[in-house]
Formats: C-alpha cells, structure tokens, sequence
C-alpha cells in the first residue's frame, strides 16, 4: 500500500448502510482495520434507495470528529466507489427471502457482484485487496473475481474469520484456556454449515489442542456443529444476522492481511485455492495462511488425518457445486 503519511489509503466498502456497515464504518475510520497512524479515504457504495441512511452515517461518522478520516463519499456508482480503491470490503448482498432457492440466490448475487467486479477490474489502484463478506460469500468472490481478469486473483477473498474467531472462543470456553493462549486453528472450505473447523494442529499454550480436549465425541458433535451453525443461532436470537461480530471479523481479516500475522500462529481466510491439500484449483476456500509484507501463503505441510479429510472433502464438494451453478449461469 503505497502511501505518503497525506496520501489516504482509499476504503470502499459497499452495502454501507447495512447492518454490518454500520458496524464496520466507525472502526475503519478510528484506525482499527490498516493501523492506528495510516490515514483513511471511505468511500460508500449503496444501492440508489439507501443512499439516504448511507448519508445519515456519513454525518455520524463526521461527528466522530475521527483524525485518521481524511474524508468521505457516498455513490451508488460502482465505477466511482471503486476508483483508486486500495481495499474493498464487499458486503450488501441479496439476502435469501423465503420461497428462493439457493440458484436463484446465487444469480441474483452475481447481479452484484459480476458489475462489482468488473468496476474493480478497470478503476480500483493496482494494489487493491478484495474482502467478500455478503453471502454466499466464498462463491460471491469467484464471480467478482472472474469479472475481474486484470487484477490477480489472489487479491479476491472470502470472509471465514468471523468463523474462525468463533471456533477460537468454544475452545476457550470448553478447555477453560484464555483465547490468546490458542494458536493456530484453521477453518476449511467454505463459509456455510459444511465448514470445518479443525483443531487438531492447534495449540492451546503450546499443547495440542485436540490432545488436551481429548473428547472426539465433543469435537464431532459439539464443537463443529456449533461453529459451523452460529451463524443461524444468532439470527434465531437476534431476529437479524450477526453485524458488530462480522464487521469485527472483516477488521481481523484485513488487519492480517495488511500488516502481518504473528510469529507462530496462523489465521483463516477463503482464497483462491492454488490446488494445495487436494481443493481443486481456484475455488474459494478457507485455509490456513501466515501474512506478511501485504501478502499471504498458505500454511503448507500439515498432516490431514481421515477425521479431518472427509469434512474438508464435503465443504469443497459443497463449493464446486456451487461453482457449477454460476457457471450454468454464465457468471464464471
Ligand atoms: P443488511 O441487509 O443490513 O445490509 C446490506 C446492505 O447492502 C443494505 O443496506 C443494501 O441496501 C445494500 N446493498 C444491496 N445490494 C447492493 C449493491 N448492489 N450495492 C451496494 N449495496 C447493496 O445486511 P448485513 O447484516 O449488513 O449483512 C450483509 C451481508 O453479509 C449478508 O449477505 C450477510 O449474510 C453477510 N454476512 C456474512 C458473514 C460472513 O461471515 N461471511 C457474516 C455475517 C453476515
Ligand atoms: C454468519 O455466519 O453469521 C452469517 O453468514 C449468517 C448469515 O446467513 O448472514
């Protein structure tokens, strides 16, 4: 991210008047998602109806008075929110309303974000770093991705940390270890219930996770099911889908990814898959990476044993069926 200390790094985040928007706006411009000294352009992209409350949050975040915010636009352009952008947090999306189907969820996406892609194909700086939140969200990334054959693909990426900060939080609870003692757990595949959350190259203060839950029966029945179903809990709860914990989780994935993962852990993104551990090339799905220098790597050499294997096998089924039903919709 080239910069001088007056040149603001350019933020677009896009359904900026949402939930998680709403969430995610305040911590951008207070410094939390590139760092505490880099100051920070927002620019807002809304659907024409939604501009309104977009502005309505512009005047608040004015009213933060926030010294890293160096300023703020509001459009419902993609060509001009994406313009010069140097990070893009992907969020509004076509929620599924009752009676769709999952195909007919995935075509009306790709009408976002197809023209999303190909607005940060041809405007966004060359540095730009993609995070798809709005769901689904690792199939979302495929097709802005294909819409966007300059950028390299790398750069297109799936939220999975909100899952992973979940998964992070049950282990605490359940082994009664501070969540900053756990390191190096990993969330597989894809951002959905198939996802799997694996403990078992973890450590929990240098011990193995899973040697120390030493409860298979826990791990199969209690622990994945939970993780890969809070998200349905919460909108059960809640009567809406979790926002301050998702907008909390795009910061931790962006955060990583810009300035680095600490030595000896690991965090969990969704990215085009390279082939490695046997994910078919370049669909989208959560592995384990280490960040540095603005880019990532996926964390190579890790034993896979059977319990684990099935459950990655099944997510990244998942996914390319996925990728099957937005290719038969010429979206990919
Ligand atoms: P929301 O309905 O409150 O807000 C979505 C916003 O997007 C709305 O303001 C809407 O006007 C806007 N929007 C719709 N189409 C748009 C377009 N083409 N361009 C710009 N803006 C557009 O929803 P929310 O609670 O903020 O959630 C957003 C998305 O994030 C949902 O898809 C949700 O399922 C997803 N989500 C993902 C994760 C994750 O871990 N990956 C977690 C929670 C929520
Ligand atoms: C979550 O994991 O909280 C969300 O992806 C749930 C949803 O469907 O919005």
């Amino acid at each position: 991210m080239t910069r001088t200390p007056d040149s603001p790094v350019t933020v677009t985040v896009t359904g900026a008047a949402g939930q998680i928007g709403y969430a995610l706006l305040f911590r951008i411009a207070s410094g939390q998602l590139l760092g505490p000294d880099v100051p920070v352009r927002l620019r807002l992209l809304e659907i024409t109806p939604a501009l309104g409350a977009a502005e309505g949050t512009a005047m608040e975040l004015d009213d933060c008075a926030f010294p890293l915010l160096r300023g703020i636009d509001i459009t419902d352009d993609p060509n001009v929110a994406f313009a010069g952008a140097n990070v893009a947090l992907l969020v509004g999306a076509r929620p599924r309303t009752k009676g769709m189907e999952r195909g007919d969820l995935l075509e009306a996406n790709g009408g976002i974000f197809k023209p999303q892609g190909k607005a940060i194909n041809d405007n966004a700086a060359d540095d730009i770093k993609v995070l798809v939140v709005g769901n689904p969200a690792n199939t979302n990334a495929l097709i802005a991705r294909a819409a966007a054959p300059d950028v390299p693909a790398e750069r297109f990426t799936a939220m999975t940390r909100l899952d992973h900060n979940r998964a992070l939080s049950q282990l605490a609870k359940k082994t009664g270890a501070a969540v900053g003692d756990i390191k190096k757990l990993t969330i597989w595949g894809n951002h959905s219930a198939t996802q799997y959350p694996d403990v078992f190259h973890a450590e929990i203060a240098g011990k193995n996770a899973a040697e120390v839950v030493n409860d298979e029966k826990w791990l199969a029945d209690e622990f994945i099911p939970t993780v890969a179903k809070r998200g349905a809990a919460i909108i059960e709860a809640r009567g809406a889908s979790s926002a301050a914990s998702a907008a909390n989780a795009a910061v931790d994935h962006v955060h990583s990814w810009v300035n680095g993962t600490p030595q000896g852990d690991w965090v969990s993104m969704g990215i085009p898959s390279d082939g490695s551990y046997g994910v078919p090339e370049g669909l989208i799905s959560s592995y384990p990476v280490t960040c540095a220098g603005g880019s990532y790597e996926i964390v190579q050499g890790l034993t896979v044993n059977e319990f684990s294997r099935a459950r990655i096998d099944a997510s990244v089924q998942e996914l390319a069926e996925e990728r099957e039903a937005v290719r038969a919709l010429g979206l990919v």
